[in-house]
């Protein structure tokens, strides 16, 4: 996501800004901002691209100051564009501030503070934090403000804050998004992160939830919600700097896994009003455009085209709408019959993916409408469709898709309910019932990865094999084909996905002793069947993996291996499922020495044919 950092120190704040953003690129940006406290008031410099456009001819000594902040901003409301790059101002410019994280509510209160003659400058969610606090400020007391604006806000967030009449101080607080102080030498830093403290001392604090911190030339105060100091001694930092960028994990692959549950709360944020109706104000559908929808065609690539699957199943059984699923390769060359009533989702994670990109070219020239589901804002895919529902995963650095993936399915399980509901499919209850499911998903997701270490056994009798099968049925086949994928692609294990049912009409010839075959056996309406296709393997003497839920009562006889998940409706299912076949690749693929993040042959994003 976004990276802040913040510092008080003894020569140009510029400089120290300046590396802790280049320490803070890893995490991908498309934008990045620097202000600085000098005797003329608080300067700002932001630019949209690379550091290099607002570093290569910075004025260190135009920004001569001891005191700042900087930010590289990777967008979430409002396009990359100089305009909405932080660090953000208030319409006096007394505050500026820098903000990582989404302000659920910024509608309802830049609607409020418009009313009271507040003008506003950007697109951005942040704006409403730097309004809110010049708004509620009494005399100097910043300090207050942050904490009563706190009150106020929905969402997550870590920020940072300026204040022009108090030039020797910065404000930091923190609710569901990352924030460290750091503690030199008469030098005091904050971010988002701790790689761009590292240069300056290890010593630090770490920040909780509701938390506020104030620095000043004096020192560090930590004071909760109610104002009361917290006594918290720093803590040594013993990473160097590449294990700091990972967040102390040996590959972004696994940080990435680790992040799944944040990504299901940022995915579902702000899109579930409180009687359960999804909102998707992206799609700009009113309920006739809806009721007009004839089909729908999901297109994608590789993980992206395990999504669409999903997303088939979802959109048939709570729209009860067609949906055709194509791989962008093939449909981009396939004669398609669509028209002005077929709604086209294509969907990427990098949104630069060149066959699905040229898949939406051509719906778009027969006369379809066409929705982006991308996880990157500006990216070419959500500049080109008519709509674009974002996915909010954060920047994605490992090749293999993980918490991608994941966001892409609760975006899927959103707009499948948005759509049978405007349908008149869903009832408001059943809304609310099923969205109250998909909140409980990120403890789940985080269960799973805490019991991450029940997989030994399996990754230690299975990291040597050549073969792999994986099977799943319905909803779950998909997990089959991603599991299979995220092992293929990370460990170079031979390994294949098949809708169980499939088997018996030419797998099966390749099951012999002891070959693994994995099972996503979780309870929907094939459970039985499922199992007789373990039974099948069983007696050919395969080797029996089984992804079942935790409370099953009659889990398939005879496997050598259960995977144990929690259980949920099956249409929830397959986000909860992938993670323990994620983690099992991952724990393959580092016992077999494989370069995880970076493997052989492949690119994160594919953009040429
Ligand atoms: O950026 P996209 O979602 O369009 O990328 C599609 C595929 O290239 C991508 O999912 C690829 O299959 C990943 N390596 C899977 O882990």
């Amino acid at each position: 996501m976004c990276g802040i950092v913040g510092c008080i120190v003894k020569e140009q704040a510029g400089r120290v800004l300046a590396s802790g953003l280049e320490r803070l690129e890893y995490r991908g940006y498309d934008s990045a901002g620097i202000a600085v406290v000098t005797d003329d008031g608080i300067r700002v410099r932001r630019r949209v691209g690379k550091l290099a456009e607002l570093l290569d001819d910075f004025d260190y000594d135009a920004f001569d100051g001891k005191v700042g902040i900087g930010h590289t901003r990777w967008a979430t409301h409002g396009k990359p564009s100089e305009g909405n790059a932080h660090p953000i101002q208030d319409d006096t410019g007394d505050v500026v501030l820098v903000h990582n994280g989404i302000i659920e509510n910024y509608k309802e209160i830049r609607e409020e503070l418009e009313g009271k003659g507040h003008v506003f400058a950007t697109e951005t969610d942040t704006e409403v934090i730097a309004h809110l606090i010049s708004e509620i400020m009494q005399g100097d007391d910043l300090e207050g403000a942050v904490r009563e604006t706190m009150r106020r806000l929905k969402g997550a967030y870590a920020i940072v804050v300026l204040h022009r009449r108090l030039p020797d101080r910065l404000v930091g607080a923190r609710r569901d998004s990352p924030l460290v102080a750091g503690i030199g030498e008469g030098e005091y830093f904050l971010a988002s992160d701790i790689p761009p403290l590292l240069e300056h001392t290890r010593d630090v604090l770490l920040l909780e939830d509701g938390e506020i911190v104030s620095l000043t030339p004096e020192g560090v105060r930590v004071t909760d919600l109610e104002g009361n100091t917290i006594e918290r001694q720093p803590k040594e930092i013993e990473w160097n700097l590449l294990q700091a960028e990972k967040g102390g994990y040996p590959h972004f692959m696994l940080k990435e896994i680790h992040e799944q549950g944040v990504v299901v709360n940022d995915s579902l944020l702000g899109r579930i009003a409180e009687d359960g109706t999804v909102r998707l104000p992206e799609l700009d559908m009113d309920a006739d455009a809806v009721a007009a929808i004839d089909k729908i065609v999901i297109i994608g690539c590789g993980t992206s085209w395990h999504s669409a699957l999903i997303g088939k199943f979802l959109i048939e059984e709570l729209a009860e709408i067609p949906v055709e699923v194509d791989i962008g390769s093939e449909f981009r060359y396939r004669r398609s019959i669509l028209g002005p009533s077929t709604l086209v989702l294509a969907i990427t994670q990098s949104g630069e993916t060149a066959d699905t990109l040229a898949s939406m070219r051509k719906a778009r020239a027969h006369g379809a409408r066409t929705i982006s589901i991308c996880n990157v804002i500006g990216s070419t895919a959500s500049r080109e469709a008519d709509g674009v529902v974002y996915t909010q995963a954060g920047p994605e650095i490992g090749v293999a898709s993980t918490k991608a993936f994941v966001s892409q399915l609760i975006v899927l399980n959103l707009l499948a309910l948005h759509l049978g509901s405007m349908r008149g499919k869903i009832t408001r209850e059943a809304s609310k019932e099923y969205t109250d499911e998909l909140r409980a998903v990120r403890g789940r997701v985080e269960t799973l990865i805490e019991r991450a270490d029940e997989l030994d056994p399996i990754v230690d009798s299975y990291k040597h094999v050549d073969d792999f099968l994986y099977l799943g049925r319905g909803i779950n086949y998909p997990i089959a084909l991603e599991g299979a994928l995220k092992l293929k692609e990370i460990s170079y294990i031979h390994a294949e996905g098949y809708p169980a049912g499939e088997l018996k009409h030419g797998p099966i010839a390749l099951i012999e002793e002891k070959m693994p075959v994995l099972a996503v056996a979780t309870p929907g309406e094939t459970y039985a069947k499922i199992s007789s296709n373990i039974d099948q393997v069983k007696a050919r003497g395969g080797e029996v993996i089984a992804v079942v839920a935790d409370d099953e009562a009659n889990p398939p006889m005879g496997v050598d291996h259960l995977i144990r998940v929690p259980r949920c409706r099956e249409t929830i299912s397959p986000i909860v499922n992938v993670v323990p076949l994620q983690i099992l690749s991952y724990r393959i693929a580092v016992a077999r020495g494989c370069d995880v993040d970076q493997p052989r042959n492949l690119a994160k994003s594919v953009t040429v044919e």
